[in-house]
This record gives C-alpha cells, structure tokens and sequence, in this order.
C-alpha cells in the first residue's frame, strides 16, 4: 500500500529529478497547425533522468500512525461553473472526445518520460497538504543565528493524471520550515494557481500538461481540446496556465513562486508559519509577461533581475529588472534567432549573463510526432554579456561557447585584468537528456567558462580535475550575498546515482578540492540551501546548509542542518510527514517576516 499521505495511487520510482523545467507551450496563443506534414516518424521521449527500470519499484515500508494523522485533504474551496445547456453539452462531447484520444494512447506504453506511474512515484509521488505543526522534534541544537522560515518548492499534482505526466509538470507545493528559538515547525501548502483551482473545481485535469502531454499528435490534439474548451467558456486560460513549481524568491517584502510559463504568484507566510496564496502577482501591472523562475537579487544594489521567453513570437527573449521598490525597467528584446530554452542566467557586478544555447523548440517537431524541445547540432552555443542598465541590446557581446549547456548556472564575476567574465555553471551532456533518450549516461560537470569580452573567445575547464572521481553536479548555490561576485566555494547536489541525490558537495572553485556531505544509506535530497550566518559575514562559507532528507528505509523526512565549515551536523528536525524531492528554496529571516506586503 501507498504512502498515507499520498493523496491517491501512489507507485514507486527510482527517478529523481534535480530541477525543474517548463515550456509556455500551452500558452501558444494564435499559433497555427495547418501545415499537416504529417510524418509518420515515431519519436519517443526518453529521458536518461529515469535510467533504471521502471518495472523494480523499491518497496515502500508502511506508514506510521503518525504519518497518516497528520494529514489534511486539499481545500475544498471549489470553482463552481455555471454552464448552460449547451455548455454542458459541449463539455460532455470534449470529455468524450478526450476519453477517446486517452483510449487510443493507452494502445501503446508510454516513454518513461512521460509515464506517471514513473514520474510521481516513489518519493516524487505527491502529498496532501500539511497544516502547521508545531515544536517538532530535534536532535542536535539548531543554530541561534537561524530565525525564520526556509521555503522549497516542488511539484505535486492534485489530481491524478489521465495521460502523460512529466514530474515537472506537477502544481507548485511550497514547504515551510520556520525555526525559531531552536524550535522547529512544518505546514505544506500548494500554490493556488488558476489551473489549480479551476482543475480543482472540474475534479478532473483540463489544462495540458507541458511537458508530459505536448508532443506528437496526441499533443496537437491536446491543444485543440484545450482551445475548444476556452472557446467554449469551460475553462479560462486568459488568467495563466502556469503551476509555480520551480523556484521562490522574496523581493519587495513578497514571497514569489514561480515557474518559467507564468507571472510568478505571491504566497504569504503567516504569523503561525502557514502559507496562503495572495494570487498572481504582475508587479502592480508592471509585467504583461512571463518571468523566468530563477531571477536573480544583487546582493549590493537589491535589485531583481530577470529574463522571460517566448516559444512563438519574437521577440523570443526578454531581459528586464525590478528596483528594489518594486519599480520596474522597460523590457530589453534580446535578438535570438529562434526559440531557446533559458531556465537560468547570471548576473555579476555590472553585467547579465545569458546563456543562448542548443536545445531549442521547435513546435513543427509536433507535426513529425515528436517532441518540440529538440537538441540542434547545427546552433553555436553562446553567451551574451549585457550591461545590467542597458536600455536596449544594441552592445551586447556574444561570446561563442562549443557545446556549452548549463540548465543552471551558479554565479559569474568580472575579471577586469584580463577582460574576462568568468561564469560558473554544470555543463550537462548531452544537452537534451532531460527530454530524449540516449544511450549514453548522462553527464553533468561542473566547469568555469570564461568569456573574453576583447577578444569573443572562450576557454571551459572542469573544476574537479580528476576524470576518474567525476561527479555529477547539479542544484545548488553559491553564498548569495556575494552573487557576481568571485566566490570561492559553491554547495552543489551531488547527483549520484543519478538522478537521485545522495548528499551535498563543497566544491573549491579554484583549487578542485571536493568535501563531501553524504545523506546516509538510501537517504536522498534535493538542492542544498546555503545560509549565511549573517549578512555580513567576513568568511564566505560561514554558514549552514539546510535541506529536506527522505530515509527510503523508513520512508521519514527531516531537515538536516549542516555546518557549511566543516559539513558536521548540527540539527536534524523530524517531520511530521513525508517531503516529496523537489525544486528550488529560499530563507526569509524574521524581519523579512514581519515585513511581509
Ligand atoms: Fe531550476
């Protein structure tokens, strides 16, 4: 039997994955399907992230007493909509006419990639919401200096899937630790989004799901399900189609979740440590756009800076920032030949960093049956270097980077004795596993690229210098109050086996040196959040890092705090119920809190 706290059939995974990305595919707008070259090429969405069989599901151990009391059910604030007559009968034919195109794709096995008996099992599988409980137990003392509330994302689906489901397609979650005094508390909320909640109201998924579903034929299909249902005044898509799964950021007294595909939504953590949702938060009608879910603050200026693409329509690529007061810059159309994947950039003391790299989308590829985020060969990777203040992207610099892809990039910083920008990312090959098949293993190594602006020319190395002790590198951070500035040390997941993370890496970005946390035997984690003892710290890794920790043995999460000195552990906090493997987090202290808008 499943997990208690899985909110429906929960089946077993090996897959974890590190991070997330969504596409603005549902959000197509006016796009047209009338060139029918149809192909009958069969593509298939394979993924090295779910490498081992699906069909040996570690046993789940069974859940405690504990576990299952503690759960809540979803609210049940639901939508109602007023159809008349021939809005329900235009519902019943759409339904009809899904339940037949899921008929027909459960005639052939779905790619690992989208299957969700793969994607939401295991740990992945979802969990309900979580009121707040309170004085939870700890081993270990908990730091004085930690007071406020860690905040992760993550994806976890309210309803079950009816056909393919990718794990970053899932409804934002947000998970709460407010530490206090050395005491601990927990609540898990999810992010109510206007797919949620519409969704919700319906009981049955409507909106597609971007990953997991847009592809091929049937995604085409999807689509026009989805657009006839609009038209139809079943559902509106004009209040955004995005789940806010991926990242969190507090700007302007705000905490913002956020995926790549929407406006970010503001979540407000109240006194007691539970979390609400304010709504859809457009900046005071200041952006009319997407926002990508890794913006970045300058730690000096306080600025937020941050990108928005488009998989359509030029401009394909949007640079903008945000002053501190919340006041916002005019967008920048950044010149991009075609629509490109960017889940994160850089910023350093004068500059923003973009990555223009190879994976691509290419939505004609739905037509030949295949997936639209394709790996293009034939496009140089690149880097473009712009003044933050820029007004338009007249001086951009790009500086050609072979067969660089970094999903994340952790920090950049100026070298002005050798006209350089060096910048700091994992370099994943090959550059597409995440949504195609390969035979050969995925590889994410950490690297410094460093970009001549004299010259255009760049050189990339790995930093960790021994190929026989490789390992992947993937979610973390640097210390954030030095963000574009040289850093010394990076914390970074260490996804091994991958893509499960079995602990943290500190990794010396000058000398290679590698100090390892490790989580324990058949315990796992995510991105681990370094937190800066103070906002003024002289030595840059005096802190702690903070991160979610599920034992597969005993199925319990904690939140493990380790001394980002030493990586000894200071405190672990029991939770009340089970984590679910997720995204990015932030820390908001105390007066962060008491600030809140
Ligand atoms: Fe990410």
């Amino acid at each position: 039997m499943a997990a208690s706290n899985t909110p429906y059939s929960g089946v077993r995974a090996k897959t974890q994955i590190p991070h997330h990305l969504s596409s603005s595919i549902v959000d197509l707008g006016s796009i047209s399907f009338n060139k029918s070259k149809s192909n009958s090429k069969k593509t298939k969405i394979h993924s090295t992230l779910h490498s081992p069989s699906v069909l040996h599901f570690p046993t789940q151990p069974g859940t405690s007493e504990e576990d299952s009391s503690v759960t809540v059910n979803p609210k049940t604030n639901r939508y109602q909509p007023l159809w008349n007559f021939l809005q329900r009968a235009a519902a019943t034919a759409l339904d009809m006419a899904e339940a037949a195109l899921v008929s027909h794709e459960r005639q052939r096995p779905l790619p690992k990639t989208v299957d969700p008996r793969v994607q939401i099992a295991g740990n992945f599988s979802p969990v309900q919401e979580q009121k707040v409980r309170r004085s939870l137990p700890v081993t270990g003392t908990i730091p004085e200096c930690i007071d406020g509330i860690y905040v992760r994302n993550g994806a976890n689906p309210l309803l079950e899937p009816v056909a393919g489901h990718h794990f970053f397609d899932g409804d934002g979650m947000v998970h709460a630790m407010k530490i206090e005094k050395g005491s601990a508390s927990y609540s898990c909320r999810f992010t109510e989004t206007e797919r949620l909640k519409q969704e919700r109201g319906r009981g049955r998924p409507v909106f597609p799901k971007a990953i997991g579903e847009l592809h091929g034929h049937s995604g085409i299909a999807r689509l026009l399900l989805f657009y006839a249902r609009g038209l139809c005044g079943l559902l509106d898509h004009t209040k955004g189609t995005g789940v806010a799964n991926a990242g969190l950021v507090y700007f302007n007294d705000r905490l913002l979740a956020m995926s790549e595909d929407d406006l970010p939504y503001q979540v407000r953590i109240t006194p007691c440590g539970d979390l609400e949702t304010v709504g859809r938060y457009n900046f005071n009608s200041q952006l009319k756009h997407s926002m990508i879910a890794h913006p970045k603050i300058d730690p000096v200026s306080k600025e937020l800076f941050a990108l928005s693409y488009n998989v359509v329509q030029k401009p394909y690529l949007k640079y903008f920032r945000f002053f501190p007061d919340g006041k916002k810059s005019p967008d920048i159309d950044i010149p991009l030949p075609v629509p490109t994947m960017m889940h994160d950039f850089a910023i350093t003391e004068n500059f923003v960093v973009i990555p223009d790299q190879q994976v691509v989308f290419k939505l004609q590829e739905m037509l030949r049956g295949g997936s639209p985020v394709i790996y293009d060969k034939n496009k140089k990777s690149r880097f473009g270097i712009l003044n933050k203040n820029a007004t338009d992207a007249k001086d951009i610099i790009w500086v050609e980077s072979p067969g660089s892809f970094c999903f994340h990039l952790w920090n950049a910083w100026e070298e002005p004795e050798s006209n350089e920008v060096v910048v700091i990312g994992s370099c994943m090959t090959p550059p597409d596993s995440i949504f195609n098949d390969y035979d050969e293993s995925l590889k994410s190594v950490l690297s410094e690229i460093r970009l001549n602006l004299k010259t255009g020319k760049s050189t990339r190395r790995p930093i960790i210098q021994e190929s026989s002790n490789h390992v992947n590198l993937e979610a973390g951070m640097v210390n954030r109050n030095r963000l574009g500035r040289q850093t010394n040390y990076a914390y970074l997941a260490i996804a091994e086996p991958w893509p499960k993370v079995s602990g943290f890496a500190k990794v010396d970005l000058f000398t290679g040196e590698v100090k390892k946390y490790m989580y324990g035997n058949k315990s796992y984690g995510g991105e681990p959040f370094f937190l800066p003892t103070n906002q003024n710290c002289e030595t840059e890794d005096d802190g702690y890092i903070l991160a979610f920790v599920h034992d597969e043995k005993t199925w319990k999460s904690e939140l493990q705090i380790v001394n980002a000195k030493n990586l000894q552990l200071e405190a672990s906090v029991r939770l009340p119920s089970r984590v679910p493997y997720g995204f990015h987090g932030t820390f908001i202290d105390r007066r962060g809190l008491v600030n809140q808008a």
